[in-house]
């Protein structure tokens, strides 16, 4: 029989693995769970990535936006200012006025969205600078043309000082609208960037997941096919059990069968010597009595009942010799079959318990092998004392019939019946020592409760088990 290997037990998370070979299979769950986790992290990570670069572009389009706004106000505000030499109209400096109101807050509007950018702000220090500058000269040709007249302002517009500050605005703006350009550029590369590497882990991921599949579905194919292989085991280690005791059963119940017999055997023998020696010896004994009785011819009466005395004692041994040797042995069985030893003795149990009883057999006595007889014969005789013992029953039925091929036995009382215990636990002696003799024959026993109240004990037994085929034996009987 293969060893029976010790069960250890390994715990992973709380999870116990009754058996130290199974714990890899939470290897693959584990490290999805772990992955899982990493690809939330990740995941959040470039969220996070890409909402700052999406910020950072819309930044840089609303500093341009403004950028924008500055060059137009400060265009249409030398614009005004060259409108209003040419009409000499009031209304055409409007945008001028505009600029000088609002130059200052874009400025500050500037600086703030450009944080601690330093350039930048020294770039806004410098288009400070030259706005100032700007508007002056624009407010002081404005003044020219308002008091002296408009060749005068022409004068000063000629010197090309205007035109000068407005080159310097113009250039840094354009730094800082081309600064916006590459920071957008950067913001989009890093973005582009984040994406490809969210396109790789997640393809990285798919690929990890594929394989996580694989080694689990392998792990599972090797747990199915060690626990079939397990189960086999278990299978061929009960088949060995069930053979061993099936031989085991075979073996006791074939002692059994011997000492039953031997039992038997002994019996006999033991009967025949009780009949024949004692038996002689009680008689011879007897006969010598009375020929030394009458040879005495003593006529004293204390004599004569001391003979009579000793002659009552060897009658009543004669009785109890008798009666053993019917118990140790029926002679009946030997001398004249089953039928007639059964019914002596339902007759014998009933009679000492005062049982009514009914009984039937068949016509013809069978010629049954002896150690069959006398099996069937204490089997009946275990189930009468049985009735007596424990039924409390008035009457006993008995039917002895032969159907098909069988030799039917039932004896039914009309007593209390069996306790459902007993019913189901056939484990006593007596109950246990019947059933034994009868498959011992190749017979089927059975004990049960009658729906009308009572027990039931029947015994089935195949003819061709028990009939005696022996022509020198079935001979002997025929003759008597
Ligand atoms: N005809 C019956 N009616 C009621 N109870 C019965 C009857 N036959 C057997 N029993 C019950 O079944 C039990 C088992 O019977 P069994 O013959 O095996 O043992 P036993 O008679 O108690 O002892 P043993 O026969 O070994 O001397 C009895 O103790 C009794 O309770
Ligand atoms: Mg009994």
């Amino acid at each position: 029989m293969p060893p029976v290997r010790t069960l250890d037990a390994v715990k992973i998370f709380g999870i116990t693995f009754d058996y130290p070979r199974r714990w890899p299979l939470a290897i693959p769950p584990l490290l999805l769970i772990a992955f899982l986790a990493g690809l939330f992290v990740l995941a959040t990570e470039g969220q996070s990535r890409l909402e700052s670069a999406n910020t950072r572009v819309q930044q840089s389009d609303l500093r341009e936006q403004r950028l924008a706004e500055y060059q137009n106000l400060m265009i249409e505000a030398e614009t005004a200012q060259r409108g209003y030499l040419i009409t000499g109209d009031e209304q055409d400096l409007a945008p001028y006025h505009q600029a000088e109101q609002h130059a200052d807050a874009l400025l500050h509007a500037l600086r703030l969205s450009y944080g601690d950018d330093a350039t930048a702000l020294d770039l806004l220090r410098q288009l400070r600078l030259a706005t100032g500058k700007k508007l002056g000269e624009l407010g002081m040709t404005v003044a020219l043309a308002t008091s002296q007249g408009g060749p005068a302002a022409m004068q000063l517009l000629r010197t090309g000082e205007g035109r000068r500050y407005m080159g310097q605005i113009r250039s840094i703006l354009a730094t800082l609208v081309a600064r916006e350009a590459i920071e957008r550029a950067a913001a989009t590369a890093r973005w582009r960037a984040d994406l490809v590497l969210a396109r790789w882990i997640s393809g990285a991921g798919a690929v990890f997941n594929i394989l996580l599949v694989m080694v689990a579905a392998r792990l599972v194919l090797l747990d199915m096919r060690r626990r079939s292989r397990q189960a086999a085991e278990l299978r061929t280690q009960k088949q060995v059990l069930e053979d061993q005791v099936a031989a085991r059963t075979q073996e006791l119940a074939a002692l059994s069968t011997h000492l039953q017999e031997i039992s038997e055997q002994e019996k006999y023998a033991l009967s025949r010597e009780l009949h024949d020696e004692l038996g002689g010896l009680l008689v011879s004994a007897r006969m010598d009595l009375s020929w030394i009785e009458r040879k005495l011819g003593s006529q004293e009466l204390t004599v004569m009942q001391r003979f009579k005395r000793i002659q009552e004692s060897l009658s009543a041994g004669v009785n109890l010799k008798r009666r053993v040797v019917e118990e140790l042995r029926p002679t009946l069985l030997d001398n004249m079959g089953l039928f007639s030893a059964l019914r002596w003795q339902i007759k014998e149990s009933c009679a000492r318990t005062g049982l009514k009883y009914v009984e039937k057999y068949p016509e013809e006595e069978l010629h049954l092998l002896p150690q069959a007889a006398i099996a069937i014969f204490r089997t009946v005789q275990e189930a009468l004392t049985n009735i007596v013992k424990h039924a409390e029953a008035t009457t006993v039925d008995m039917a002895v019939e032969i159907m098909d091929s069988e030799l039917v036995i039932q004896i039914a009382d009309d007593g209390k019946g069996l306790s459902p215990e007993r019913l189901k636990s056939l484990g006593s002696h007596g109950l246990a020592s019947m059933r034994h003799r009868i498959e011992a024959l190749g017979g089927k026993f059975g004990i049960d409760n009658l729906s009308s109240g009572g027990a039931l004990v029947s015994a089935r037994l195949p003819l061709e088990k028990i009939l005696d085929r022996d022509p020198a034996r079935v001979e002997a009987a025929a003759r008597g």
